[in-house]
């Protein structure tokens, strides 16, 4: 089995290994000062908010139930992996129980179940056995399951607080949140979750990927009939175009779909995703909120880069272990150049905010842009965990 870390040049090697240290460094404070937060961004004194202070966040869907609340808990994961301290398993371990809330008030949740649960109870469950997390696991596994449209062969995104009019959507997204069912299968030895996460990621190459191997953020299909209807902008700057962040999570998630199951088809499209995203940042040292925007003004998104570059890195190993040396070189090449990028000029390593990576944002159209978000510093953590051979391998089943 072929490692990130022996294919770094010296150089690159002590580049990754001061950035862990850097890590190593910043988190204990972090994590002390948050104790008992759902984090997802910070404010403008650098502090973390708190999705679980209801008082804030009363609709469950914004508050605890937020999508992002268990990237807190896949960092603090992998820094308990890498360093072995306890601080990190108990600050785990008490947001991962926090979380059965939402099991509890059921009505916040939504398609982002692998997000919430694969970072948090099935990396517990990964690295102690904890039998209460196994259960967490199983209970959003089904959950999950239960959104397939088996008319149409997709899992349904959001829900309808926000109208009916989103029965049939689809989400490139999801390609993340099926890995919790390739666990589920694995896990209770049952095929019927892996055949719903290949039906649903199927769907996806059919009606998703683009001939130019970029990905759409939305399509509608009619939910009762399963026919196509419509393509939709989402997050990016509008119908047609590339959200970076989508095709991060196309490319990383096709490439996990591979990895769970061995399907070829799924290697073929993560490096179609991947060749695009490539020839996209030719000329770039930032990642953009959408391929397709306007030159001006030139925002960023540092998240869609650390998925992005954690994806280029597992498939220059998948590469390297096929024999494709130059793709591999390539695709290397393309995830430390994100990953130094945003090192050199988009983090902030001191206490002065408690999130790590810089210049992230949500959505194209929307007022704020360049703010912190907690899973940016998930998966540049991820990045630099593979760079270092360490850390777990959340995704995987
Ligand atoms: N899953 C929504 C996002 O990437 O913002």
């Amino acid at each position: 089995m072929i490692t990130c870390k022996e294919m770094l040049t010296p150089e690159d090697q002590v580049w990754a290994e001061g950035v862990l240290k850097k890590f190593i460094a910043k988190m204990p404070e972090v994590v002390k000062r948050n104790e008992g937060k759902m984090p997802y961004t910070t404010d403008e004194n650098g502090r973390y908010d708190d999705r679980s202070d209801l008082t804030k966040f009363p609709k469950y869907c914004d508050g605890k139930s937020w999508w992002t609340n268990g990237f807190w808990g896949g960092l603090l994961w992998q820094m308990y992996v890498v360093t072995k301290d306890p601080l990190y398993l108990n600050a785990a371990r008490r947001l991962e129980e926090d979380m059965d809330d939402c099991f509890r008030e059921y009505y916040g949740l939504h398609h982002d179940v692998g997000f919430m649960w694969m970072p948090t109870a099935v990396n517990d469950y990964k690295i102690t056995g904890n039998e209460d997390s196994l259960r967490r696991a199983h209970i959003a596994a089904n959950f999950l399951a239960g959104r397939f449209n088996p008319v149409g062969k997709f899992i349904r995104a959001w829900n309808s607080y926000w109208g009916d009019h989103n029965q049939g959507w689809a989400i490139i997204d999801c390609m993340f949140n099926i890995s919790l069912l390739h666990y589920a299968a694995k896990e209770m030895g049952d095929p019927r979750y892996q055949e719903i996460a290949m039906m649903h990621a199927d769907t996806v190459i059919r009606n998703f990927i683009r001939e130019n191997g970029s990905s759409n953020h939305i399509v509608e299909f009619d939910p009762a009939t399963g026919e196509k209807l419509k393509e939709l902008g989402g997050q990016g700057y509008g119908v047609g175009t590339s959200w970076t962040r989508g095709q991060a999570w196309a490319l990383y998630g096709f490439l996990i779909s591979y990895i769970n199951t061995g399907a070829e088809r799924y290697l073929e499209t993560s490096c179609k995703v991947a060749d695009y995203f490539a020839g996209c940042m030719k000329d770039k040292d930032y990642v953009p909120i959408d391929f397709d925007q306007p030159a001006e003004p030139a925002y960023e998104d540092s998240c869609g880069g650390v998925i992005a570059a954690c994806g280029f890195l597992e498939l220059a190993k998948v590469m390297k272990e096929q024999g494709k040396e130059e793709k591999s070189q390539q695709y290397l090449a393309m995830g430390l150049k994100i990953l130094k990028n945003i090192d050199a000029d988009r983090t902030i390593w001191d206490q002065s905010c408690d999130a790590v990576v810089q210049n992230c944002s949500a959505s194209y159209h929307d007022a704020k842009h360049h703010f912190t978000m907690v899973y940016a510093d998930y998966f540049f953590l991820e990045a630099i965990c593979k760079l270092n051979d360490t850390g777990i391998f959340t995704w995987e089943a």
